[in-house]
């Protein structure tokens, strides 16, 4: 039998840290056949909430659940931990201002940073859920230097797994038949959902989105704006922002970079750029990857027309004042 991997979940107790662990604990993460231990952290007011969540997994007596760790110490939650996901973070408030956001985000990646350097795994890998997603994730990046800048990720998963459920239902097709939509840039509404290397298997073999839907305003219109504003959409109609999508594509972003990507597959992840695609490097961006043996590489090559280059700049732009807004937070 495998040895249990210990994978850590941060804001556990929170609504998208109660739709993941289940999924996790049921193999949806890892596989079918790989046994689990979970690490739960959560902050002391949600303490109690944290051992209710202890207390059900406890209760659906999942057969690849190895053990159950729930605490408020850092340390002990980033304990030999191989997989480590971050879905803690300090939320916007009603009259906020933007850079108090980033300063609370900011000191609690820095701190998590370093838990996470001195007592996770060698080669762990990080993939940082909570907002700002990719400028926590750089923020990690920084306070953690002995961590490999290629093993720390954050989720546009769930964006790209938006963009394919949209092409699936404007051409009533499944969507699994969908694939290699990218999302460039920040998790943000700045992002650049591209469908110009996206495809649908046919029975007439592998189509492009471009052909199959023809209406380029569409294109290049609504569908990128419903994908940028879903999230919004979502806050709407639920009155909570999407916890079981993103779960669920946090799940997914792992399995793909532990278990790779399918031949001829390539999924949106955001990593630190080297510089490809004339993304400035340095900052944790948005780019189609394919994974092999548990890494990830940036897909190359691909043509980028006037219009995406545009997108593409633009969400890096974002990016680069919330890099700075965020080092003005340190100083
Ligand atoms: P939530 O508010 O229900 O849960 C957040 C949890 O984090 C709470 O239990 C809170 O106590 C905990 N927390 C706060 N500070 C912490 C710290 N220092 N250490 C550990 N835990 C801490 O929020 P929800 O809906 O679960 O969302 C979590 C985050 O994910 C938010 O930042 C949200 O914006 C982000 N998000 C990102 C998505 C993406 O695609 N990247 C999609 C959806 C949400």
């Amino acid at each position: 039998a495998k040895d249990p991997v210990r994978v850590l979940v941060t804001g556990a107790a929170g609504q998208i840290g109660y739709a993941l662990v289940p999924m996790i604990a049921r193999g949806v993460m890892l596989g079918p056949d790989q046994p689990v231990i979970l690490h739960m952290l959560d902050i002391p007011p949600a303490a109690e909430a944290l051992n209710g969540v202890k207390m059900e997994l406890v209760d659906a007596a999942f057969p690849l659940l190895k053990g159950v760790v729930a605490t408020t110490d850092a340390v002990e939650a980033c304990t030999g931990v191989n997989v480590a996901v971050m879905v803690g973070g300090f939320p916007r408030k009603e009259g906020m201002e933007r850079k108090d956001v980033m300063a609370k985000n900011v000191s609690i990646y820095k701190s998590q940073a370093s838990a996470l350097e001195q007592h996770a795994a060698p080669n762990c890998k990080v993939l940082v859920v909570a907002n700002p997603a990719n400028t926590n994730a750089l923020i990690l990046k920084e306070f953690a230097p002995s961590i490999p800048a290629k093993n720390i990720t954050c989720l546009t998963r769930l964006d790209h797994n938006r963009a394919l459920g949209q092409i699936s239902e404007r051409l009533g097709v499944q969507v699994s038949d969908v694939k290699n939509a990218i999302i460039w840039g920040n998790h943000s509404s700045t992002q650049y959902p591209d469908v110009n290397h996206a495809t649908v298997k046919t029975p007439a073999g592998e189509k492009p989105v471009r052909e199959l839907v023809a209406d380029d305003a569409w294109l290049n219109g609504e569908f990128i704006s419903t994908v940028q504003q879903r999230g919004a959409a979502i806050i709407k109609a639920r009155k909570l922002s999407s916890a079981l999508s993103a779960a669920s594509s946090a799940c997914d972003h792992i399995r793909d970079w532990v278990l790779g990507t399918p031949e001829g597959t390539f999924v949106s992840m955001g990593v630190y750029s080297d510089g490809s695609y004339n993304v400035p490097a340095g900052l944790i961006y948005s780019f189609p990857v394919t994974c092999k043996n548990g890494e990830w590489s940036i897909v190359q090559g691909l043509s980028i027309d006037e219009f995406s280059r545009k997108k593409l700049d633009l969400t890096a732009a974002e990016l680069s004042e919330e890099k700075d807004l965020a080092y003005s937070c340190l100083s």
